[in-house]
């Protein structure tokens, strides 16, 4: 199966300090690090990283920083020949702190903002022959608007992974076939309509899954209900985009006609080996490694 990731792709500054700082407050850092990241990029290349034939939609900018995430995207094994490279601004970025395993992450969307409805019209032919789509909220939210309409038309598989939290209409919500907001997510999102994550669950079943980080990852299932699948019990390091691994190892485990349960332990086996290490992508793990930790537990 063809997966394409139509997102973001930013360059990451990440300062690791003891703790994040409060409000208000000055600590001092460690050091400093470039890291390619942004939610897209990374996602397409823990699904490249575990095997999965995935092609990437985005801009960047026409600078040095847009040329080496595009090449480190096509060394992980990424396809990166629709990426379009836009005259006048920078490439997306990030700024992350990172403290005690936790982060904060603020972001520049740069050329991001330019995957507008006309690139995606553009790209219509190339984006309908994968079997699913996965977007997040790193870009305009027109266009993932149209590939959302554009993509249930053709009966795909479209998986929405609503991070930063930004809500949908319920007629768009209805053509994804999963969405995976984490719980913070959830809560700006869904909030005030549900009183619970139990509740929200039942709301959505076998369609909304929520990431919970160290508690693992909870959805509606028609024969059992809700469960939640625990994540893997590790050393934490940093937690900068599990998120991101997790999304994708879920696809990749769904385009090898995985069960939802099978393909969310195979995600939460992912996430937590990407844990372990530093970094949004360098933490990813291959197919053989989570393989094995699965055979383990
Ligand atoms: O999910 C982690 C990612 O969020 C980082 O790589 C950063 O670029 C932001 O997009
Ligand atoms: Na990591």
């Amino acid at each position: 199966m063809e997966i394409a990731v139509v997102g973001s792709m930013n360059m990451d500054m990440i300062v690791h300090a003891d703790r994040i700082p409060r409000k208000g407050e000055t600590i001092a850092g460690g050091g400093i690090e470039y890291q390619p990241g942004g939610k897209g990029a990374n996602q397409a290349v823990a699904m490249a990283k575990l095997g999965a034939s995935v092609t990437m939609y985005g801009c960047t900018g026409n600078d040095a920083v847009g040329k080496e995430l595009i090449d480190h995207m096509s060394s992980c094994g990424v396809n990166t020949e629709k990426i379009q490279t836009v005259e006048g601004v920078p490439t997306g970025q990030a700024v992350i702190t990172v403290g005690e395993g936790d982060n904060t992450i603020v972001i520049i969307a740069g050329a991001n903002d330019c995957v507008s409805i006309a690139y995606a019209e553009a790209n219509r032919e190339s984006i309908l022959k994968a079997d699913i789509i996965v977007l997040q909220n790193e870009i305009p939210e027109e266009t993932v608007e149209y590939v959302i309409r554009m993509c249930h038309k053709c009966n795909k598989k479209i998986i929405w992974n609503p991070a930063p939290a930004r809500t949908l209409d319920r007629e768009l919500l209805d053509m994804i076939t999963y969405m995976t907001p984490n719980e913070h997510e959830a809560g700006v999102i869904w909030g005030e309509k549900a009183e619970s994550m139990d509740d929200l669950l039942m709301h959505y079943p076998e369609k909304l899954v929520v990431t919970r980080g160290e508690k693992g990852v909870s959805v509606n299932l028609k024969e059992e209900g809700i469960i939640t699948i625990p994540a893997m019990k590790v050393d934490v390091k940093d937690t900068t985009g599990a998120g991101d691994t997790l999304n994708g190892a879920f696809c990749v485990g769904l385009s090898k006609n995985m069960s939802e349960k099978e393909a969310l332990r195979f995600a939460n086996a992912a996430a937590g080996l990407s844990v372990q290490k530093y970094g949004a992508q360098s933490g990813m793990p291959a197919l053989a490694d989570v393989e094995r930790v699965l055979e383990e537990a």
